[in-house]
């Protein structure tokens, strides 16, 4: 990009010309940048080589280097005045609540720590799966496995049994961490229930989960069934602990696996994501400093569910790196009222509030009225992940909840990318914003846009977002298939012959005059519901569970709250009629089955799905008559059919589904 171009006053071009510097230097010799970078963190022993590119795609950082990144969380502030501070104010959605200190935090990490290597076995490399609610004990888990160097693999809590399963089959995993139950929406979920299916479908697959903890989550009155020899009660165990036990931090190596995080991918079967142990510490490090620029006194809040990777990253190892003080809270946002979260930015004097655009919908939706009851003046950064920020909803993100005074950082990445990608860096410089536009890459990070052809894209053209160079916190593979990570992520654009390897994370994307990255939404056959990722393929299995169905295909259809939501056109088997209860049913069966995030906007039936000779779904095709769009353009529609073919499967497809809604309101 040309200073020249910009349209920006000059006071600003000082913030620009400070990023690209140090990006120019990060980029020219990644080696000595990213070496310098890593010294700032403990480490038992430093790297022979910083990066290990021997064999690509899988890239190795700090090749030699042995740490453990709880050394780098807790141990380190225990000789400092971080020790008392708080860690962790949590809440309860009823209003319980909890203060968490660095010391307390460090204390009971030491403790589960025990508890896990001593009374359930866990050894390094071991996989431990935790499902678990938002409360204190899930950071601990997470903490207390990478402290003995087991790989953490962390289920929403909101998932089903049978997707519970699937993940504990996948990493053979030995332990589960759970809890009894927890609130949601004034109601007890009782989760051990869901955990005690899971394991149970697990063990029919052939994985025996050894141990079960289970922590009280306190106040709730729930009848929980432990199996004898098999599950424990946390509190049981830690009692027998004292206070001041010590773990000693297992030496792991740079390369190892910190942590697996299923993601869905374009196929049923959800992908691994492994991040390592010394690439993932570094890269989320530095993020983290560059986009929030963080102080001594902040109050960050990022709600999200630890769940998913933002709360991995934002939620407990960034932040605790950092010796912030965070808020953590176990419900709905707007429970008990549409208000619940601006009370408690006022309460805890928030400074860094972090969010999907699908939660700052949702605020929008309930009114202004809301939030100016509430004192935000605290507020000194907002943030937005997980799906495009509309300018509109920017906007009243910026006016609303900032006062027209806060930068929104509007950060771009993914659960492969471990942190922040592309995002305003006001710990460097606070570039010029634009609503809807996260800006440049971070230091470290050689973006580009690139076109079907694999060419840098002409400003203001769609493409696709590459990365081009490694960087520490990229994932080093998935779990138990090499070959699907190449496959998705390296195939692309890569040019193996040649020495060339590009990552693709299967975004559009538009670089604009200036330079700034617009992210556009996935490429690829996955829905992005309410900032959670799911395959279309994923929720078609789901829906193929219910008897009746014959095919199902998947596809997202705008919502004015949660950005997309999945819409699923099904074709019945012989002997079955299209109804309301049997929509409702398959519905049903995929809340079961999947997840209640994953349950289909509406379930429209067919006689037969619009596919191409090659027996392709038509997907956009589906997606643009549910839509209501026009035909328009039909080359562009489908890649491997032809215009007639397509025009034809549209004028059946909206036929068909006229008549099923037809049958439905009971006119046929
Ligand atoms: C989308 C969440 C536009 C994108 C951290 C990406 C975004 C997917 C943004 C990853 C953003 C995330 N603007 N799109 N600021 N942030 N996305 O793995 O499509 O749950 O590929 O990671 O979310 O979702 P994931």
């Amino acid at each position: 990009m040309t200073e020249q171009a910009l349209p920006f006053g000059e006071k600003y071009y000082p913030a620009i010309k400070k990023l690209m510097e140090i990006r120019r230097r990060s980029l020219e010799d990644p080696i000595s940048f990213w070496d310098e970078k890593a010294r700032e963190l403990i480490w038992f022993r430093y790297w022979d080589k910083v990066l290990d590119d021997s064999n690509p795609p899988f890239f190795k950082w700090f090749v030699g280097g042995v740490t453990n990144i709880t050394v780098n969380a807790l141990d380190k502030w225990m000789k400092t005045d971080v020790k008392n501070k708080v860690a962790y104010y949590w809440e309860g959605e009823p209003g319980d609540r909890r203060v968490i200190s660095y010391a307390d935090l460090y204390r009971e990490v030491n403790r589960m720590a025990k508890v896990l290597r001593e009374d359930l076995g866990v050894k390094p490399d071991d996989r431990v799966v935790i499902y678990m609610p938002m409360i204190p004990e899930l950071p601990v888990a997470l903490l207390a496995t990478a402290r003995i160097g087991g790989i953490h693999s962390v289920v929403f809590s909101g998932f089903s049994p049978k997707a519970l399963a699937d993940r504990i089959v996948d990493a053979k995993a030995k332990v589960l961490i759970t809890a009894d139950g927890y609130y949601r929406r004034g109601k007890v979920i009782n989760l051990k229930r869901n955990a005690d299916e899971g394991v149970r479908i697990a063990a029919e697959q052939g994985v025996e989960v050894e141990k079960v903890l289970v922590v009280r989550r306190g106040g709730l009155d729930l009848d929980v069934e432990m199996k004898e020899g098999r599950d424990f009660f946390y509190d049981e165990l830690a009692k027998k602990i004292p206070d001041n036990v010590y773990v000693p931090p297992e030496p792991r190596k740079s390369e190892d696996v910190l942590f697996i995080l299923y993601s869905s991918g374009t196929t049923g079967k959800p992908k691994g994501i492994m991040h390592s142990v010394g690439g993932y510490m570094v890269w989320v490090y530095w993020s983290f400093k560059w986009t929030w620029d963080p102080r001594p006194d902040d109050i960050m809040w990022t709600l999200a569910d630890i769940g998913w990777i933002t709360g991995h990253t934002y939620i407990v190892y960034a932040p605790l790196m950092h010796g912030m003080t965070n808020v953590m809270y176990e419900g709905a946002p707007d429970y008990p009222a549409p208000d619940r979260v601006w009370e408690m930015v006022e309460r805890y004097r928030v400074t860094i509030f972090y969010t999907s655009p699908t939660a700052i919908r949702l605020f929008r939706k309930y009114g202004d009225e809301w939030v100016k009851k509430h004192d935000l003046s605290s507020i000194r950064l907002l943030g937005s992940v997980g799906e495009p920020i509309n300018p509109d909803v920017w906007k009243w993100y910026y006016e609303v909840i900032g006062r027209g005074e806060t930068p929104i950082v509007d950060t771009w990445w993914q659960t492969e990318t471990g942190a922040a990608m592309i995002a305003p860096a006001p710990g460097i410089a606070l570039v010029p914003l634009k609503p809807g536009s996260a800006t440049f890459p971070l230091p470290g990070v050689d973006a580009d846009v690139f076109n079907d052809r694999g060419e840098p894209a002409k400003p203001g053209e769609k493409g696709y977002i590459v990365i081009k160079k490694p960087w520490p916190g990229m994932l080093i593979g998935l779990w138990g298939d090499p070959q699907r990570y190449i496959r998705t992520y390296w195939q692309r654009f890569s040019k193996p012959d040649q020495g060339v390897w590009i990552y693709y994370p299967a975004d559009y994307a538009v670089k604009d005059e200036d330079g700034y990255f617009w992210l556009l939404g996935r490429a690829d056959e996955v829905l992005n519901v309410a900032g959670h990722r799911l395959g279309t393929t994923e929720i078609e299995d789901a829906i193929l569970h219910h008897p009746a169905v014959a095919e199902a295909a998947v596809v997202g259809i705008p919502d004015p709250v949660k950005g997309e939501v999945p819409l699923a056109v099904v074709v019945l088997r012989e002997g079955y009629r299209p109804s309301r209860e049997l929509e409702e049913e398959i519905k049903k069966v995929v809340r079961e089955v999947l997840s209640p995030i994953a349950v289909p906007a509406r379930v429209l039936f067919v006689n037969k799905l619009p596919k191409t000779r090659s027996g392709k779904i038509m997907r956009r095709l589906i997606k643009a008559v549910a839509t209501g769009a026009p035909l328009g353009d039909v080359s562009t529609l489908e890649d491997e059919a032809s215009v007639e073919e397509i025009k034809r499967a549209w004028e059946e497809f909206k036929r068909a589904i006229e008549e099923s809604e037809r049958i439905l309101r009971g006119e046929a």
